[in-house]
Formats: C-alpha cells, sequence, structure tokens
C-alpha cells in the first residue's frame, strides 16, 4: 500500500478530497482508510491524525455510533506456574446509548474484561478503543486522565472514602478532574445525590447509610465528571435481590438520559435488564 508522507500543508491538503471522508465507514473500512498516512514530525502528530480520521464516524452496520471496541484482546497473568489465559480473543463492540450485561461464571474473567476496557491494567495483545480513543496505546498517565473525563466506575464493594461525607466523596471526584470551582462542585455533588435519591444524607458518611444506598453514592460518583460511558463490575454482588433491583432502574434510568452501560456479573437477573447480553467463560465469550 502506498504510504502517503505528511510534513506541510500542500501534503495535508491531497487527502482532503479523499472520497471515503464522504461516507459514513464501519470501523475496520475506517482504519484500512487511515492507514497510509504517516506523520513525519513528532509535533502535533496526534492532533492531525485525529483531523484526519474525524470524518470516519464509528458506526455499525445498522448506523449507530460504535462506543466501545474491542478487537481480539488477549490478556496473560505470568504466574509461577506459566502464563494463565484469562481473555482469549475477545472481541465485544458497545455502540452508544446501549445497556450491555457481560454474564459469566466466578473465574470467567469478567474483571479482567472490565480492567483492560477501563484502562486499569494493559492487555497481553489486541486493540481497544472508547469514544474512538485507542486506549491500549495510551500511557498510565494519559489513561488517568482520560478516564476522569470519560469513563465512570461502579465497583462491588463501593470504595467509596469512609472518612468522608457523601457530597465530599463526589467532590473529590470533581477535584481530581480539575473540575468547576468548589461552589459548583458542591452544587453538581448535591444534585448528583438527588438524581439517586440521596440528597438528605449528603453529610453523613458511608458508613451511616445502607449497602444500596452507598453504591447508589457510589453510581452518583460515577457520574460525576459526566462521562460517556459507565462500567459496572458486580455492582449487585453485595445487595440483596430487592435492593439490586433499585440499582437496575437507576441503571436503566441512566442509559435512558443517553449513558452507555457495561454491566459484567455473575448474577444472569441482569440480563433482562439489559438491551443485550453475552456470555463470557474461560476468557472466551460464547453467546
Ligand atoms: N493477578 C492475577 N494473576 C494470576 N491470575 C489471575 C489474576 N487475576 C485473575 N486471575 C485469574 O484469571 C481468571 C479470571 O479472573 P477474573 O477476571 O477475576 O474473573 P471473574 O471476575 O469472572 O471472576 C481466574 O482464573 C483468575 O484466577
Ligand atoms: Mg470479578
Amino acid at each position: 500500500m502506498e504510504q502517503i508522507y505528511l510534513s506541510n500543508k500542500q501534503d495535508w491538503a491531497r487527502i482532503i478530497p479523499f472520497p471515503e471522508m464522504k461516507a459514513n465507514l464501519p470501523a475496520r473500512r475506517r482504519r484500512a482508510a487511515c492507514a497510509p498516512y504517516r506523520w513525519h514530525d513528532a509535533s502535533g502528530a496526534a492532533r492531525r491524525r485525529r483531523a484526519a480520521c474525524a470524518p470516519y464516524r464509528w458506526h455499525d452496520a445498522s448506523g449507530a455510533a460504535r462506543m466501545v471496541e474491542c478487537r481480539e484482546v488477549y490478556k496473560y497473568y505470568h504466574t509461577p506456574a506459566g502464563d494463565f489465559p484469562a481473555l482469549q480473543g475477545i472481541n465485544l463492540n458497545i455502540n452508544k446509548g446501549e445497556f450491555i450485561a457481560v454474564v459469566g461464571k466466578s473465574g470467567a474473567g469478567k474483571t479482567t474484561l472490565v480492567n483492560v476496557i477501563s484502562g486499569i491494567d494493559q492487555p497481553s495483545s489486541g486493540e481497544i478503543s472508547i469514544n474512538q480513543t485507542p486506549i491500549h496505546k495510551l500511557s498510565e498517565s494519559q489513561k488517568s486522565r482520560w478516564r476522569c473525563k470519560n469513563l465512570g466506575m461502579v465497583f462491588q464493594f463501593f470504595q467509596l472514602i469512609p472518612s468522608l461525607n457523601l457530597l465530599e466523596n463526589l467532590t473529590i471526584a470533581m477535584d481530581f478532574c480539575n473540575c468547576c470551582s468548589p461552589t459548583e462542585q458542591k452544587e453538581r455533588a448535591f444534585s448528583l445525590l438527588r438524581q439517586v435519591g440521596l440528597a438528605e444524607h449528603a453529610y453523613k458518611t458511608p458508613a451511616k447509610i445502607s449497602g444500596g444506598q452507598q453504591q447508589r453514592v457510589a453510581i452518583a460518583r460515577a457520574l460525576a465528571n459526566d462521562p460517556p460511558v459507565l462500567i459496572a463490575d458486580e455492582p449487585t454482588g453485595n445487595l440483596d435481590w430487592r435492593t439490586a433491583g433499585e440499582i437496575y432502574d437507576l441503571f436503566a434510568s441512566l442509559v435512558e438520559q443517553g449513558k452507555t452501560l457495561l454491566v459484567v456479573s455473575h448474577d444472569k437477573e441482569i440480563t433482562s435488564r439489559a438491551s443485550r447480553s453475552v456470555e463470557i467463560a474461560d476468557g472466551v465469550i460464547v453467546s
């Protein structure tokens, strides 16, 4: 394939009339179309690469915008007994506004999948893009900054900071992201606590509220910086079925508001609440 090297504005102009730019191409063709372009200088390369690829939107065959794309993702853990394959060629696409459940037994690879998708852990091989950002290519510090604005995480054991009250648990997440002034942070935190029905508990510490309420605070914290994607790992694993139902209701309302949601769980009940479900076993998506 011919390589086109771009080093000045004239070269740059050569790709503008590139015919595929007019079409909404599937991701595979978009990447193929962008592949011939290489950049000489380091400065501004990423910006120009993004600009070159910008006209290509991530769409699936139905035209829905692609929010998460995992291609041939493998993850090996190095153990004294040898490399253990926790993920073995995962292909998973999630469209904007979808509520996807990944279910599987304990040890199936669900947490590993969440960790590589969120950039908490690095895949051994494969590609992961979220909202058009190839996160497997980012450095650790780039990933932290990216995660702050783009991804909300919810965990089985809530991970709230016990010494802070609920309001502070939310504002600290905004602080990490350098989001808004202290007054705006407080207003936003109150509004999120109101959204999850806990505004009257704002000044209590997590120990003073129930497990289900703590999980709702954790969901509010995941929304603190208004990310487009939420990922939850066994969010109801520590809750009774009635409280779990309330958490699923809350997730459903967030999807209605336009969020994209990935929930991994051993609890098959989630499949009746999600818009689509897949099953994982031994690091492979089996259905
Ligand atoms: N850090 C690790 N080192 C070695 N093996 C691991 C590590 N983390 C997970 N595993 C193994 O990888 C497999 C998948 O684990 P995990 O993703 O936690 O599964 P799940 O969340 O579905 O229960 C399991 O067999 C587990 O023992
Ligand atoms: Mg797990």
